[in-house]
């Protein structure tokens, strides 16, 4: 992991195991506001993820739609690496991905494959990374500009304001209490998704252009976040900042809950959709 990257071992990218989760995002159901957008694009158009990760959303529509070019970026290599291997693995060749940084998108227009940043993407659209990056209105003007005119833009970005885990203990509630505050002191911006429409006017759309602002919010249970809960965050609190028997109450915690047949955790995603 680079020095760039360490900013957001936070949630995202800072482990293997949570590169492995997020492999196994889709279309369906990760951004299904994204499918009638994508459905109604000409052969030929443009689709371009930023903060794609491990490339598991990107190359779920480089299948769906061969008709398409897709376009993946991240800040985190190892991601990218993954990402690369993935689709040759596929042999799904309607695919790219290329290392950077979302706030300087405009630099990597000069990689090969990658011209369509220049303003000539018909969609440009994030989930769950714009709140990683080190400025989140810079990100977004970035995207715009990627935009060709009357391209998409599609921001998905949760809301750690309402973040609950059942059942509670006294560990899990201080890793709830605790975890966007970890966020925050690496910054990041736990609470993007109620600014979205604010960073969205600030980047340059008028309300005319806004499409679509909606929440969603998808009940995690136990079975598919366990590993990631107890591990990957373990691992994370571990190495936080943080007093020892905070340390340990958490990790109980997280161990305890994870034991619990009927355990689910959540907390809403903010869409936010304009047309340039
Ligand atoms: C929670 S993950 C989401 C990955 C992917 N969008 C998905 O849903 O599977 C957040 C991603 O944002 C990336 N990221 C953080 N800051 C970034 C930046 N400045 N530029 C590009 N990507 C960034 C991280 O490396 C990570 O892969």
């Amino acid at each position: 992991m680079t020095a760039e990257t360490q900013q957001d071992s936070w949630m995202a990218s800072g482990s293997d195991l949570m590169r492995k989760a997020m492999q196994n995002r889709r279309l369906l159901p990760d951004v299904p506001h994204m499918k009638p957008i994508i459905d109604n694009l000409p052969a030929g158009s443009v689709v371009c993820e930023v903060g794609c990760g491990p490339g598991g959303i990107t190359l779920d529509i480089a299948q769906r739609y061969p008709q398409l070019t897709v376009l993946g970026m991240d800040i985190d290599e190892d991601s990218i690496k993954l990402a690369k291997a993935a689709a040759a693995k596929a042999g799904t060749t309607n695919v790219r991905y290329a290392h950077g940084d979302a706030c300087a998108l405009e630099t990597l227009a000069a990689v090969g494959g990658f011209g369509a940043l220049n303003g000539g993407c018909d969609i440009v659209y994030s989930h769950a990374a714009i709140m990683h990056t080190s400025d989140q209105l810079a990100a977004i003007k970035q995207m715009r500009s990627a935009c060709k005119p009357s391209g998409t833009i599609s921001l998905k970005e949760g809301d750690m304001g309402l973040f609950f885990a059942y059942p509670e203990n006294p560990g899990m509630k201080k890793w709830l209490e605790t975890f966007p505050v970890l966020g925050l002191s690496k910054g990041a911006d736990p609470y993007l998704g109620r600014k979205l429409m604010s960073l969205i006017l600030a980047a340059g759309y008028t309300h005319a252009q806004i499409k679509d602002v909606s929440m969603s919010g998808q009940m995690q249970w136990r079975p598919q976040v366990k590993p990631g809960m107890v591990m990957g965050f373990g691992q994370m609190i571990k190495q936080a900042e943080l007093a020892e028997e905070d340390k340990k109450l958490i990790i109980e915690g997280l161990e305890e809950w994870s034991k619990c047949e009927d355990g689910v955790v959540s907390f809403p995603s903010v869409i936010v959709t304009a047309v340039k």
